[in-house]
């Protein structure tokens, strides 16, 4: 999968992609990831890509030509199945969407910022908007991590046991059972027993019982 993201703080983007699962993705070309900043696209030596707001208010706004500029470069290069917006007035991110966007092939992900950018830019540009939560960040920046990890963990080879994506918490819409390990007594707290026993038909079944429970007690919204 290829990935595009357009930012103005193209450094606070850097280390979420230098450790650990991403950095992995990127290192076995199951990613390639471009990070383009925004100000290389700017039309003056001050590198502007940002202006007040028409009709007054607090806040500037991110111009639509250094976007536009940047995007349709893109675009004369290959086809992008998304361009994605960050925003906090987007669809909301769940593991169905992340889903979704693992399947895809190429994607640009633009990274918001001051006010956020002109209305022209969503209306002509974009062709997803995504939110992380209702709640409002300084930037794009962080929410596109978060977007990049939840999609990228979830294509085959980027995590070494296939199958610990798939019993993740919401993959089918429950949340995951309780895990143990090692000791298996500390301060007499004590593992629960059937996990010890080898009978994994019955720890599966133990499994599906705990994750049905814990969805119920936590997020009851979950199931229909
Ligand atoms: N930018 C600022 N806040 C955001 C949020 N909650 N989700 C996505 N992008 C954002």
């Amino acid at each position: 999968m290829r990935i595009d993201i357009i930012t103005a703080l193209p450094d606070l983007l850097k280390s979420p992609f230098e450790i650990s699962i991403l950095k992995k993705s990127i290192d076995l070309k199951i990613v390639d990831l471009h990070i383009h900043n925004l100000r290389d696209y700017s039309n003056d030596n001050y590198k502007t890509i940002d202006d007040n707001q028409f009709g007054g208010g607090a806040g500037m706004v991110m111009m639509v030509e250094p976007i536009d500029k940047c995007i349709s470069k893109l675009k004369n290069e290959r086809h992008y199945d998304e361009i994605i917006y960050l925003s906090p007035d987007g669809e909301k991110l769940n593991q169905k969407l992340s889903n979704k966007l693992s399947l895809l092939k190429n994607i640009i992900i633009l990274c918001g910022h001051y006010k956020g950018v002109d209305q022209r830019v969503r209306d002509h540009l974009i062709t997803k908007e995504i939110s992380i939560g209702d709640y409002v960040l300084t930037g794009g920046e962080l929410a596109a991590a978060v977007l990049c990890d939840s999609i990228i963990r979830l294509i085959p080879g980027v995590l070494g046991n296939e199958t610990s994506a798939l019993t993740d918490s919401f993959q089918d819409d429950l949340l995951a059972p309780p895990i143990y390990t090692r000791p298996r007594e500390y301060k007499g707290w004590e593992v629960p027993s059937l996990l010890l026993t080898g009978n994994f038909p019955k720890i599966e079944k133990w499994r599906e019982d705990k994750a049905l429970e814990a969805t119920l007690k936590k997020r009851p919204d979950l199931i229909d």
